[in-house]
């Protein structure tokens, strides 16, 4: 499957190097085209132990490592009617954001904490009542500690129990209000992340002090899969009352093209022959009944991209030691168009059409939502506001959209990370996603708009949206002559 990637990467390649000079405007999107923008609740609510939240798998991780942490981060939790005022201001038709399952229920199973429910009820309500629509995920990487504790969290088939409770709270509460739900962030970079490389929690791997790489990254995706078919299922057979409401795991177009693996499954209730060929009796089986819940579980597909690829066989090359077990298996190797320890994303729309044309062509058109798209830029708060490379960046990936969907993709929404400046996962403060900058340094996290914020705001309020240098130059002198509003 992945050829045929390979071959549109190199097809459009040589073409297109950049898309900068497209001309679009909001107009010519599907007029139900939601345009939105996004946070994730470790990244962004702060308030780590407060009113019976529990600590999550990212509390223990970066505690007991002492990193950079999201203790306070951009204090969302105390600060939610202030951003959902700056959600208005800039006028966004949707809103991404995760709970905290143990700020919800803190020992993963059992009660609900009354605090953390009133929270969520207020922030949605918040984000609706503005005429926002809110898209709710549940699981971005921070299960409760007491899982993970008592049981081996994702590694235990008891989590997809678990988890399925925690969504019908979730279903039940807030459902009224929410109907785009995606039941598990990225869940391919997670399993690799925190099973394979063991470089994001829980920490797992074959030189990590426990775990076993060659093993435990197919357990968890297979368990994170029976635990999204399940909660979806609930959905169905529970709360069916409730029009249309749409539910996905999300798999990750970004950094390669891993998504497939997971679509495989999702689509046709089973791993690809090659995967089973490859892997062996290291990749658990599906039985008949799992399979069919599995099959047809997702309603969309989220795409999550930042950076594109190149994907070589690497059958020839040495598998040596801190590469991914996981891309060994898969028999291929990655080339990162731009460097991406440094942060450094080329601008490559013809990936993120080549993806959404993939999954139009391969996948029978599922409905898609971009979920994440975003450049990070140095955390420097002169730098930041006059971030014109990432308008170039997000202009050129909206025009790379505009045109799948004018080729036939069924992509519906599109979401810039992040909304804020964020605590981003592992890398903490040093980089930052947002089009709203947050001085981590002020007690009050003052907000301001980016040069960025400006501009997504002019294109989703008027009719324009490219800016060229001049156009750049003169909001920068606007936002500087005038105060920060939009
Ligand atoms: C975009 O198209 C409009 C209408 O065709 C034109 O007036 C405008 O100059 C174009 N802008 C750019 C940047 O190409
Ligand atoms: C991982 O598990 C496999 C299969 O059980 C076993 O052969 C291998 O020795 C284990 N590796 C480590 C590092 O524990
Ligand atoms: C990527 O950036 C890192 C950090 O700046 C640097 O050490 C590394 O050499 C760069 N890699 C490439 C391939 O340029
Ligand atoms: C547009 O869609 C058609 C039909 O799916 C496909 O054959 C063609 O390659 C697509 N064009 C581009 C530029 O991707
Ligand atoms: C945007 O375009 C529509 C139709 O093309 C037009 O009716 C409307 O007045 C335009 N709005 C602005 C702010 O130019
Ligand atoms: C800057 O402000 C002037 C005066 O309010 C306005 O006419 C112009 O359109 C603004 N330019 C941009 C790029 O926002």
């Amino acid at each position: 499957m992945d050829r045929i990637i390979m071959f549109l990467l190199a097809a459009t390649l040589a073409a297109v190097r950049c898309g900068c000079d497209a001309n679009y405007t909001r107009n010519d999107f599907p007029h139900d085209f939601a345009f939105g923008s996004g946070t994730s609740a470790y990244q962004w609510e702060g308030a780590y132990n407060e009113d019976g939240k529990k600590p999550s798998v990212w509390d223990t991780y970066v505690h007991s490592r002492n990193l950079d942490n999201g203790d306070i981060t951009c204090d969302g939790y105390h600060k939610y009617k202030e951003d959902v005022q700056l959600m208005v201001e800039t006028g966004l038709d949707a809103f991404r954001f995760s709970i905290s399952w143990s700020r919800l229920i803190p020992n993963g199973r059992g009660p609900v904490n009354p605090k953390g429910l009133q929270f969520y009820k207020n922030f949605i309500h918040e984000i609706v009542s503005h005429g926002i629509e809110p898209h709710v995920t549940l699981y971005h990487y921070d299960h409760p500690q007491s899982l993970e504790d008592e049981y081996g969290g994702w590694l235990n088939r008891k989590i997809i129990k678990d988890f399925t409770a925690y969504a019908d709270v979730c279903f039940r509460e807030f459902g009224n209000h929410v109907k785009l739900w995606t039941t598990i962030n990225e869940a391919n970079i997670f399993t690799i992340g925190g099973y394979d490389g063991g470089g994001t929690p829980p920490g797992r791997c074959s030189t990590c002090s426990s775990g076993n790489s060659s093993t435990e990254p197919y357990i968890v995706a297979h368990n994170l899969l029976l635990a999204h078919a399940s909660a979806s299922r609930l959905y169905k057979q529970k709360y069916k009352g409730h029009k249309n409401v749409i539910i996905h795991i999300q798999v990750s177009g970004s950094k390669s093209l891993k998504i497939l693996r997971m679509l495989g499954p999702l689509t046709y209730g089973d791993y690809p022959d090659g995967m089973k060929r490859k892997i062996g009796t290291r990749l658990p089986v599906f039985s008949e009944e799992e399979s069919e819940l599995v099959k047809g579980s997702c309603d969309f597909v989220g795409v999550i991209h930042y950076l594109a690829a190149s994907v070589s066989d690497s059958q020839s090359k040495p598998f040596l030691p801190g590469d991914s077990k996981f891309f060994a298996d898969m028999g291929v190797l990655l080339t990162y168009v731009g460097n991406f320890t440094a942060f450094e994303y080329e601008i490559a729309p013809w990936a993120m059409e080549g993806v959404l044309e993939y999954i139009k062509q391969s996948y029978g058109n599922p409905p898609v939502y971009i979920l994440e798209n975003g450049k990070p830029m140095k955390q420097d708060l002169q730098l930041q506001q006059e971030d014109t490379p990432r308008i170039e960046f997000l202009h050129a990936y909206m025009g790379a959209v505009l045109k799948a969907v004018r080729n036939g993709s069924d992509t519906r929404g599109y979401f810039v990370w992040s909304f804020m400046d964020l605590y981003e996962l592992l890398s903490g403060y040093g980089y930052s996603f947002g089009i709203y900058s947050v001085n981590f340094r002020d007690p009050h996290r003052k907000r301001s708009p980016k040069l960025s914020a400006h501009w997504y705001s002019a294109f989703l309020k008027g009719n324009t949206t490219f800016l060229d240098s001049q156009d750049i130059m003169q909001l920068q002198s606007n936002l500087s002559s005038s105060a920060t509003s939009l």
